[in-house]
């Protein structure tokens, strides 16, 4: 984060899911990356403590968005203030938007709290998860605490939301997704809730289905630090698998999870919190032509490098 007198700014990253999603919130483990792209917060001083609404938003995103603000203007003190915010990335589609903007605003809340201290890892992550417990309800503090260590992690969420068990992990090879932006997927909260009643009404088959989740995203995480990328491409397969067999994916999420794998992906699978739509990556050794190529598909994609030799 860079400060001045008169204005501060500070990023929240996206994220991408490769392993473990929805797993994660039943404390298991779960493997995430931060994006380049993101979420820039910018203040100015100002009376009072407060947020600029960005337009386009429906009513209950505006509402959603003027609460989580709130909540963390309260933790934060209400410093003086005025807060506008300046996305890269779509909502709704599985890359971490809500995480991104809740880190923006946490890390410049604190800042002009403390009169232009950078504040401390773990603040900005209990403000932040404050933020995420208004847009999403219960979160495990995945998609947040990927944007603020910014670096590819094994994640399992604590009994206290500010020591979560995080591990960076290395990569000797490089690691490059092709992301498929498949659609609105509507609300995280939606889909972590119906998962929930059904795993309540079924616990055994839901359970062991959720650990079988948290055995391949350790099995991943492995197979990351060996630089073995078949592995990890077949353990996103099966991780799919799961994924729909808890009804978590849809006919377009696994026509995209197809295509990618067409395409030549190791392994493909929907990512975050899956539903009608979302995001859905391919694990590719080389993905140069591939994007071009799903584009004239009328698929819309992008490929990034999260871990390995270039980003670490
Ligand atoms: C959403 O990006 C990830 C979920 O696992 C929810 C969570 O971890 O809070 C679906």
């Amino acid at each position: 984060m860079s400060g001045s007198r008169a204005s501060w700014t500070a990023f929240g990253a996206g994220k991408v899911i490769l392993l473990g999603e929805h797993a994660v919130v039943y404390g298991h483990p779960a493997v995430a990356a931060p994006l380049s792209v993101g979420v820039r917060a910018l203040g100015r001083p100002a009376k009072t403590c407060g947020l600029v609404l960005p337009k386009g938003l429906g009513a209950l995103q505006r509402q959603a968005l003027a609460a989580a603000f709130e909540r963390a203007a309260g933790a934060c003190g209400r410093p003086p203030v005025q807060v506008r915010l300046e996305s890269e990335l779509p909502r709704s589609q599985g890359l971490g938007s809500s995480a991104a903007v809740s880190v923006a605003c946490a890390r410049l809340l604190l800042e002009v709290g403390a009169g232009g201290k950078p504040p401390l890892l773990g603040r900005v992550e209990e403000v932040a998860h404050e933020m995420e417990c208004v847009f999403h309800g219960t979160p495990s503090g995945v998609d947040h605490t990927t944007s603020v260590r910014g670096q590819l992690i094994r994640f399992v969420k604590g009994p206290l939301v500010a020591k979560p068990r995080v591990r960076p992990l290395r990569s000797p090879t490089p690691l490059w997704l092709v992301l498929v932006l498949a659609g609105d997927r509507g609300s995280t909260k939606e889909s972590v809730g119906s998962l929930r009643a059904r795993t309540g009404k079924w616990p055994e088959r839901y359970r062991r289905l959720l650990a079988d989740i948290g055995k391949v995203a350790d099995e991943g995480a492995k197979a990351i630090e060996a630089g073995d990328l078949e592995a990890l491409g077949d353990v996103m397969n099966v991780n799919h698998g799961l994924l729909h067999a808890l009804g978590l994916s849809s006919g377009r999420l696994d026509s995209v999870v197809h295509a990618l794998r067409e395409a030549g992906a190791l392994g493909a699978k929907l990512s975050g919190a899956g539903g009608k739509g979302g995001v859905v990556i391919g694990l590719f050794r080389e993905p140069r032509g591939v994007v071009a190529r799903l584009e004239r598909g009328g698929l819309s994609a992008f490929a990034t490098q999260v871990a390995g030799p270039g980003v670490e």
